[in-house]
């Protein structure tokens, strides 16, 4: 592991990152390690990089951005859904700010999507003791420099880089920077913010929502139209004029209802 230090104007995100070039996952290195809050761990390849859902995130190596942030002080000025979201749009904003033509969308609860393929996926992790959120762990993965022939590999038919999408390798120590400071903007702008604002903006990025798509949760398909999200963050499904609402699933888009 060295450390190394970025170029990022940040109060709470320390420059000094600390980057591997092999590690299991940099979630996990945060949550199990006593460190500062706003550490930022790095690394070319995760030999057990972790996804949502108990899956497992795969990215060859040096190919992806691998990274994740580490936030243990002022947690109570914070709605516990909140950094799922932020995280998010934080993403979707430093991409657009580093590659303005994108076509980028977010789709729930926190997939970063460029012309209509995956090419992020956040995990959130936390701890928490009686009294509320004692850590929180936000971890990135933007697929960068893949061709498609990693993709076909893995199964991954949904997925894309940016390599893809733009026809140029991506710089990620550059990235890196511009997506901690969108990051530590949308943190400063969750900040004893009421979740609702959050989802809102959330929500302005999400070209899904009134349209008909599918959600999996425990291996059993629903489909309905995207009615809105509740008050927790939750996907609200309207199947057939009954609103239910889901919080652990995967939604995938039906292409023709778009
Ligand atoms: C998903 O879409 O399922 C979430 C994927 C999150 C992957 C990132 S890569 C860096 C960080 N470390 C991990 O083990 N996972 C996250």
């Amino acid at each position: 592991m060295q450390t190394q230090t970025i170029d990022i104007n940040t109060q709470i995100i320390k420059p000094e990152i600390l980057h591997f070039s092999k590690i299991d996952s940099t979630n996990h290195y945060l949550l199990k390690n006593d460190l500062a809050n706003g550490t930022v761990a790095m690394a070319d390849f995760q030999t057990a990089g972790r996804g949502r859902l108990q899956r497992k995130w795969e990215a060859s190596k040096s190919d992806g951005l691998l990274f994740s942030l580490l936030i243990n002080e002022n947690l109570d000025q914070y709605h516990p859904a909140a950094f799922s979201f932020l995280s998010a749009i934080a993403v979707y904003e430093g991409l657009r700010n580093v590659y303005y033509q994108l076509p980028l969308a977010l789709k729930w609860p926190n997939d970063v999507i460029c012309n209509g393929k995956k090419i992020c996926g956040i995990l959130v992790e936390s701890r928490s003791s009686g009294s509320g959120l004692t850590k929180v762990v936000i971890g990135i993965g933007i697929n960068i420099n893949q061709d498609q022939i990693f993709f076909n590999r893995e199964g991954l038919t949904h997925g894309t880089s940016l390599k893809l999408e733009t026809g140029q390798d991506g710089d990620r120590i550059f990235l890196l920077e511009a997506i901690l400071e969108s990051l530590e903007e949308n943190l400063l702008f969750a900040k004893n913010e009421e979740i609702s604002t959050i989802l809102n903006k959330w929500k302005s990025y999400c070209p899904y929502i009134g349209k008909q798509i599918k959600l999996i949760e425990n291996k059993k398909e629903h489909s309905g139209v995207f009615e809105d999200l509740d008050h927790e963050g939750g996907i609200i499904l309207n199947q057939e004029g009954e609103l239910n609402t889901y919080y652990a699933a995967d939604v995938s888009i039906d292409k023709d209802s778009l």
